[in-house]
């Protein structure tokens, strides 16, 4: 029986890579996006890679009417949910506009969910979650921190408002993945991230240093109490991190199920410096980046990685992409951007 997936964000960066790998597994994908972070290249490079015409609405899922009416004409059998914001710093700055945002459309997908009689909904949540853990890898039963952004409370929020209505609501599964740092590109080069701006995140601001739109790296900090003295992180390739979204709703969708609601931590459960990423970056692309130490970024935790045994025992997912390979899609989906401004 073919089963209907709706992807809310599907045209970001990490919503084009699970579209796409649904696909390939034989679900029917239906994006929804607001497009307010980006722009029709990647729903565009979903179509192309998997020669589909994915259904696409541009809707704002903070519009109960146009959420209620998706899911009046569309049978769908599991929800994805990424329309959210992300950006950590601007979180602090307009705290309002994240709340809004990101509570206010998980909050209909779920009022959606229970009018619909049930569905099986997929929260994107975070390892920001876990704050700095004091012991480390991190496991789902590791305690949540105080957030401390905007940001971060929206996902810990949202994490409780799934949870609280699986076990209210008849019909209502979900399941919150972790996600560590995702990084890389589609091997075909043809969806990746598409950062407006400067970007905030560490992989973008190496690609586009390479390719000359910024001048120089800062890596923030370098006196960390870590080997090399910079912060450790559990980098996740995409398309791994992708195919974890596949095995949760086919897990959904089963009869496999421990609880009604479930957590997975997705990442690779290896720690990685940042100093260890920009040489690594250099290695396998075969060119030096422009890069100096500065002063550490205030928020910053110093260590994070996964223990994801827990996906792997109960899904059978772990992450496979070497970090070169990883590495070398970022190259490539940075190069593929230049070549087609
Ligand atoms: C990684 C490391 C930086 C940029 C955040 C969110 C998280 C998730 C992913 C988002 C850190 C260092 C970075 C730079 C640097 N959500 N760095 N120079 O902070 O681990 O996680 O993004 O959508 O919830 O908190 O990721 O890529 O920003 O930073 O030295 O120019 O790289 O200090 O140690 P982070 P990141």
């Amino acid at each position: 029986m073919k089963r209907t997936v709706l992807v809310s964000g599907g045209a970001g960066y990490i919503g084009s890579h699970v579209s796409v790998e649904l696909s390939q597994a034989g679900y029917d994908v239906i994006i929804a996006d607001d497009m307010s972070n980006c722009d029709d290249t990647n729903y565009k490079g979903v179509c192309r890679i998997t020669g589909k015409e994915i259904p696409f609405y541009r809707m704002d899922f903070c519009d109960m009417d146009a959420v209620s009416r998706l899911f009046a004409s569309e049978k769908i059998d599991a929800v994805i949910h990424f329309a959210a914001f992300k950006a950590v710093g601007e979180s602090v700055a307009e705290p309002l506009k994240y709340y809004r945002n990101n509570l206010c459309s998980f909050m209909n997908i779920l009022q959606a969910s229970r009018d619909a009689g049930g569905c099986n909904v997929l929260f994107s949540s975070s390892a920001t979650v876990y704050g700095q853990a004091s012991r480390l890898p991190v496991t789902e039963e590791s305690p949540r921190l105080p957030a401390t952004s905007p940001y971060g409370n929206t996902k810990q929020i949202c994490e409780d408002m799934l949870r609280d209505s699986v076990a209210a609501y008849k019909g209502i599964k979900g399941i919150s993945l972790r996600y560590f740092n995702p990084i890389g590109a589609h091997p075909s080069a043809l969806i990746g991230e598409l950062p407006r701006g400067v970007p905030n995140n560490l992989v973008p601001y190496i690609t586009q240093t390479a390719i000359g739109k910024r001048e120089v790296l800062s890596i923030f900090g370098n006196d960390y109490p870590t080997p090399d003295g910079t912060c450790l992180r559990d980098y996740i390739d995409i398309v791994d991190l992708a195919k974890a979204h596949v095995c949760t709703v086919s897990r959904m969708l089963g009869s496999g199920m421990e609880d009604d609601y479930e957590i997975f931590n997705i990442g690779t459960g290896r720690p990685v410096s940042v100093l260890e990423l920009v040489k690594g970056f250099e290695r396998v692309n075969g060119l030096k980046l422009n890069y100096r130490f500065a002063p550490r970024r205030p928020g910053d935790v110093t260590a994070i990685w996964a223990d994801p045994s827990k996906a792997e025992r109960a899904m059978g997912w772990k992450a496979e992409r070497s970090l070169d390979e990883t590495l070398a899609s970022a190259w490539a989906w940075e190069k593929h951007l230049a070549a087609n401004k």
